[in-house]
């Protein structure tokens, strides 16, 4: 990671798509080290602000920096420091599971001497050595979401977005998903940590995994504190998203109440 940045900088990130504000002013930082849950009811806006991060969306508005590289002035860079887990991967149902994850370390610029490696050790972290010479396509949908996993990690990036990672997969798979995750942020000596963030309507896995939450409602932040701080009161994580999320932030819902007479 260049300097000391913050591994992730959004900075008022909005997206519109016609009448829709899906991101609005979005602001935030992750640090080397942390595992952040991004919270939030169906399209609050959850996907689109980590296809904006991830430079698959261009913001309509502010921008963001990962590892140090901003996204509209160090686009190639930008996308190079991190693994990204789309909601559905977009995976090549004829190539095999090893072929293909050799295809993406080589688009994400790991060296040829050390690719084999790469790939071996993101198959084993995923749980996918059995079936490392499988097609894609003859997989089981857990087996794909663990595909999909793999090939946000081969290159080893120092940031990870991951969107609702465990959906689909078993139950023991599920732990190991949410072990790696840890790891991941937080490796053993010597080793650089790194961000995660990660999207989920899973509140035990935000309990189990995240340092940090933040929620969203409506395109906006509503909530960005530390786990802990936020469940201190004896108040569960479920009851604070039911809280949040019942009220109407929206721009015309305060439009409304501004004309009201
Ligand atoms: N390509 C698009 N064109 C138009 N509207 C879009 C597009 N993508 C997302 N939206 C809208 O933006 C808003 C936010 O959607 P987004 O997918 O980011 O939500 P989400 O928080 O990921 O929800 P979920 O929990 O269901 O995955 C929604 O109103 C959605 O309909
Ligand atoms: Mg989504």
């Amino acid at each position: 990671m260049s300097g000391d940045a913050p591994a992730i900088e959004a900075s008022g990130l909005t997206k519109r798509y016609g009448e829709v504000l899906a991101v609005d002013d979005f602001t935030f930082s992750v640090g080397r080290g942390e595992v952040v849950g991004f919270l939030g009811p169906n399209g609050a806006g959850k996907t689109t602000t980590m296809r904006m991060l991830t430079g698959f969306v261009p913001p309509t508005d502010g921008t963001a920096t990962i590892a140090g590289h901003d996204i509209f002035a160090d686009p190639l860079a930008a996308r190079r420091a991190v693994g990204y887990l789309p909601e559905s991967p977009p995976l090549y149902p004829e190539m095999s599971v090893e072929g293909y994850l050799r295809y993406v370390a080589t688009i994400k610029d790991v060296p040829r001497r050390v690719r084999r490696e790469a790939v071996d050790r993101s198959l084993e972290r995923c749980g996918l050595v059995e079936v490392r010479r499988r097609v894609i396509g003859a997989l089981s949908k857990g087996f794909r979401q663990r595909v999909g996993l793999a090939q946000a990690i081969v290159h080893d990036p120092p940031v990870l977005i991951l969107d609702e990672p465990t959906v689909g997969l078993d139950p023991i798979q599920i732990q190991e998903i949410r072990s790696l995750m840890a790891d991941f942020a937080a490796p053993g000596e010597g080793e650089t940590p790194r961000a995660v963030i990660l999207s989920t309507h899973i509140l035990p896995e935000v309990e189990a995994i995240c340092r940090r939450v933040i929620l969203i409602h409506q395109g906006r932040k509503v909530i960005d504190q530390p786990l802990s701080e936020l469940i201190a009161g004896g108040q569960s994580l479920e009851e604070v998203f039911g809280r949040e999320t019942s009220r109407d932030i929206s721009a015309g819902a305060e439009g409304a109440m501004e004309n009201a007479p």
